[in-house]
C-alpha cells in the first residue's frame, strides 16, 4: 500500500478507536527538501525547495465548545486546551498547536474547537521541515472547522509567526511556503523578498534521494541564530536591509575591510542566490547535469564559507557525488547534521542506494537511511463525513 494510504488509514482508524465515530475531516501537509538556496530565505533571497511525499496527518471533527483536543499517536500524548485562554509551556509538539491557534487569533480569526488525532512520517530533526508540515496541517484543521479562507502564502506567514513568536525558533519563510504551496512534479522557486513564487519542473528520468546521515544538530537554535545575526551584521555594514541587495562586486570591494567571518557568510549568501537563479534556468531547460554541478558548488559554499556542515555530512556528500549516475549532492536544510539531497539518474537508484549506505557505514560507523522522494502537492484536506 502507498505510504500516503497507510498514514491516512492510520489516523482515521485511530480516530474511530478514540471517538467511536468517523472523523469529519482529514488535514495534511508535507515536509520538504530544499534543492538549493540555503540560509538565503531570511536574507530576502531565493530558495528552490520541493514538497515531498512525507507528511503530517490529522483526522478531526468540530466540537461544540472552544476546546482543542489532540492526540499525538507517535508520542502517545494528548493535548487539551481552551481557545479562550492558554499559555506557553515547555518546547514540544504541543507548542506548535497552541502557537498556530495564537497566531491565527492574533490575525483576527475567530477559531472554533475541534478534536482529533495526529501522526506524521516526516523524519524529525533531519532538516526536512517536520515542524512546518505540522503547522500547516494544524492551520488547515483550524481553517476547516472555523470556516477560514485559505490563502497558502497568508497561512504560511501565520505559521511562520507561530514558529517565531510562540515556539521561539527564528526561522525564515521557506519551509512554510513550500509546505503550503507545493505542486506534484514541480519544485518551487520562492523570492523571499516579494514572496512571489514560480513552479519549475523537476528533471525527467532523475530522482532526488534524501540521504539521512543519522546525525542530528545539537545546538541548533544558537548556531542558526548566530548565522542569522552574522548575515544581519554584514547587511548592516553595507547599510542595506538584507544581503539580497548586495552584489558580488560590492562585496569584493570590501575585502580586507569587512570582518573576515562576516565576509564569508555574505559570500555564501550572495553566491547561493545566484546559484538558485541558475538552477531555475537549468530546470527550465531540463538540464540535470547543470543543476547537479550547482548543488555540488552549494555544498562547498556551505562547508567553507557558511560553516554549517560537519564531517559526517561531508563524507556523505562526497560518497554520493562519487557514485555513477549522481549528478550532484549537497547538504539540505538548516545544517549541522541531518540530511543531504542527491540528484540521481532513475536507472541508477538501486545501486546508488546500496553503495552509499555501505560506504557511509564503513567510513563513519553510522547507520544512514536513504529516502526516495518525489515532488508532491502542498497542504490539502478531505471531507470525510
Ligand atoms: C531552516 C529554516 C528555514 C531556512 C533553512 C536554511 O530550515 O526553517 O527558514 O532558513 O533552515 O536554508
Amino acid at each position: 500500500m502507498a505510504k500516503e494510504m497507510i498514514m491516512k488509514d492510520k489516523v482515521i482508524q485511530a480516530f474511530r478507536e478514540e471517538y467511536g465515530a468517523d472523523p469529519a475531516y482529514l488535514a495534511h501537509s508535507p515536509g520538504r527538501v530544499n534543492i538549493i538556496g540555503e540560509h538565503t530565505d531570511y536574507n530576502g533571497g531565493f530558495v528552490l525547495p520541493m514538497a515531498i511525499n512525507f507528511s503530517a496527518w490529522i483526522a478531526l471533527r468540530p466540537r461544540q465548545d472552544d476546546r482543542v483536543i489532540l492526540t499525538a499517536l507517535d508520542k502517545n500524548e494528548k493535548l487539551d486546551f481552551g481557545l479562550g485562554g492558554f499559555s506557553k509551556g515547555k518546547r514540544s509538539w504541543r507548542e506548535y498547536v497552541k502557537g498556530v491557534a495564537w497566531s491565527l487569533q492574533e490575525e483576527g480569526s475567530e477559531l472554533k474547537g475541534w478534536e482529533g488525532v495526529l501522526s506524521g512520517n516526516v523524519p524529525i530533526g533531519a532538516g526536512l521541515s517536520s515542524s512546518a508540515a505540522l503547522e500547516l496541517a494544524l492551520a488547515r484543521a483550524f481553517a476547516l472547522v472555523s470556516d477560514l479562507a485559505w490563502d497558502p502564502v497568508q497561512m504560511a506567514l501565520a505559521c511562520q509567526k507561530a514558529e517565531n513568536g510562540w515556539v521561539g525558533v527564528n526561522s525564515g519563510i521557506m519551509d512554510q511556503i513550500i509546505s503550503a504551496s507545493g505542486k506534484k512534479d514541480y519544485a518551487l522557486m520562492i523570492d523571499c523578498s516579494s514572496l512571489k513564487t514560480k513552479h519549475v519542473p523537476v528533471p525527467k528520468k532523475t530522482r532526488f534521494l534524501i540521504l539521512d546521515t543519522a546525525t542530528r544538530r545539537g545546538l541548533l537554535d544558537s548556531d542558526y541564530n548566530e548565522r542569522r545575526e552574522q548575515c544581519e551584521a554584514a547587511a548592516c555594514h553595507f547599510g542595506v536591509e538584507s544581503l539580497r541587495d548586495i552584489t558580488q562586486d560590492q562585496l569584493l570591494e570590501r575585502a580586507g575591510i569587512l570582518d573576515l567571518t562576516l565576509y564569508r557568510r555574505a559570500q555564501h549568501v550572495i553566491s547561493e542566490n545566484q546559484r538558485v537563479l541558475d538552477a531555475v534556468e537549468a530546470l527550465d531547460q531540463g538540464d540535470a547535469a547543470a543543476l547537479g554541478l550547482l548543488m555540488n558548488e552549494s555544498h562547498t559554499s556551505m562547508r567553507i564559507d557558511f560553516e554549517i556542515s560537519r564531517d559526517e555530512m561531508d563524507h556523505m556528500v562526497s560518497i554520493a557525488q562519487d557514485q555513477p549516475g549522481c549528478y550532484g549532492a549537497r547538504m539540505t536544510g538548516g545544517g549541522f547534521g541531518g540530511c543531504a539531497v542527491a540528484l540521481v539518474a532513475e536507472d541508477q537508484i538501486e545501486i546508488f542506494k546500496d553503495s552509499v549506505i555501505q560506504e557511509y557505514r564503513l567510513k563513519t560507523g553510522l547507520d544512514p537511511k536513504v529516502y526516495l522522494s518525489s515532488a508532491t502537492d502542498g497542504t490539502g484536506f478531505e471531507v470525510l463525513s
